[in-house]
């Protein structure tokens, strides 16, 4: 039985308990967070997983309000941080120099100087390190990539990803709006659809961006185009300026040269290939969703199940000096070159 604590009880905190608790081979031990009120608030998040929803129950929890003692005190193989952004380095860091495994929610962290520090006490720890970058298990969103990778409609040509939100106004000490503390929307949210764009067509040579100040004082709506040795067009739209109404919705649009695939969290179905000739498909699309499966990895991953890498802790970082140079690129209004 593989023992977990998780650190931070807001919404991923209680995201990530509802996935563990669904598993067979975990036990939750222990939780923290520095919110006494926190601990004691049991109900559960609307999410895509079902059942997570249900009220959690911490009584044969030990509850923590520090991260060290926690550490000390506690009986866990892995730690599964889901605090605030500005807490994911010292955390990230702490927990791995004392010995274990680590999921640490997106962004990694603030800047990447911080990304490659965790990086490298992950290697000098031998802990496994995996960063919550939910979107490279989401369903619809592997689907695309191995359409894209079996080049079944041919190469790509274009592909467009939005990822747009109402402004959150509901984080612990209104942490989101506080762009010194989650970095604005941009580092927030848009990295979603960077690191995505990573994961399927490699580090840009150069990205062009625009962006505006939000309500957190940082770039909160942005657009850049991720540029590529050769003609494919490629950007990303992401941002918190949106009107309550609005709700959530990320997409894509990923034209190739024999079909365009389409995607909205917004519609359903979900996700229609429309290929170049012939009637449009509806594929099957895997129940569950990125949160659950990406936890299931971290857990396989560190009970030594041998598995295809999805992810690394250097990728992740890279993405967090991608979207520094987004940010560059909006400050000096030209592309910022990244390799
Ligand atoms: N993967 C995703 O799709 C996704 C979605 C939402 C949020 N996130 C990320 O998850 C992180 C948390 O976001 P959230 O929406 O759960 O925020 P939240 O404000 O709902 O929760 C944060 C929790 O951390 C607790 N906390 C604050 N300081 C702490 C400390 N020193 N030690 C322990 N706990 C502490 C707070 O009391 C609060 O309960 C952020 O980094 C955010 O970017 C990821």
């Amino acid at each position: 039985m593989l023992k977990v604590g998780i650190v931070g009880l807001g919404f991923m905190g209680k995201m990530h308990y509802c996935c563990y608790n669904a598993m067979d081979n975990v036990q939750i031990t222990a939780v923290c967070d520095a919110d006494a009120e926190q601990l004691k608030n049991t109900s559960g998040v609307s999410g895509n997983i079902s059942g997570a929803e249900k009220e959690l129950d911490f009584s044969d929890k030990q509850l923590f309000s520090d991260l060290t003692r926690m550490l000390a005190e506690a009986d866990m193989d892995a730690v599964s941080i889901a605090s605030p952004t500005f807490l994911h380095a010292s955390q990230t860091i702490e927990a791995l120099n004392s010995g274990k495994n680590v999921l640490c929610e997106k962004p990694m962290a603030l800047n990447s100087s911080d990304c490659f520090q965790m990086v490298e006490t992950a290697e000098r720890s031998g802990k496994c390190l995996q960063i919550g970058h939910c979107i490279r298990f989401w369903p619809e969103y592997v689907q695309a990539k191995q359409i894209i990778d079996s080049e079944q409609y041919g190469k790509v040509l274009a592909a467009s990803f939005q990822r747009l939100s109402l402004t959150p106004t509901w984080s612990w000490d209104n942490c989101f709006l506080d762009g010194n503390r989650s970095g604005g929307a941009m580092l927030d949210l848009h990295i979603h659809d960077t690191d995505f764009v990573q994961h399927v067509f490699g580090i840009p040579d150069e990205v062009f961006s625009r962006g505006v100040i939000g309500p957190s004082g940082d770039y909160d709506h942005t657009v850049t185009q991720y540029l590529y040795n050769d003609q494919k067009v490629v950007t990303a739209e992401g941002g918190w300026i949106m009107a309550p109404e609005f709700g959530f919705e990320m997409s894509f649009k990923i034209m190739l040269e024999d079909a365009t695939l389409l995607y909205s969290s917004a519609q359903q179905p979900t996700l229609k290939i429309c290929p170049k000739e012939g009637e449009m498909i509806i594929p099957e699309v895997e129940d569950g969703d990125g949160y659950s499966f990406e936890i299931q990895h971290f857990v396989d991953l560190i009970s030594g199940k041998s598995l295809q890498s999805v992810i690394t802790p250097e990728q992740s970082a890279e993405s967090v000096k991608i979207i520094e140079a987004e940010k560059e690129s909006v400050r000096q209004r030209t592309k910022i070159q990244l390799k």
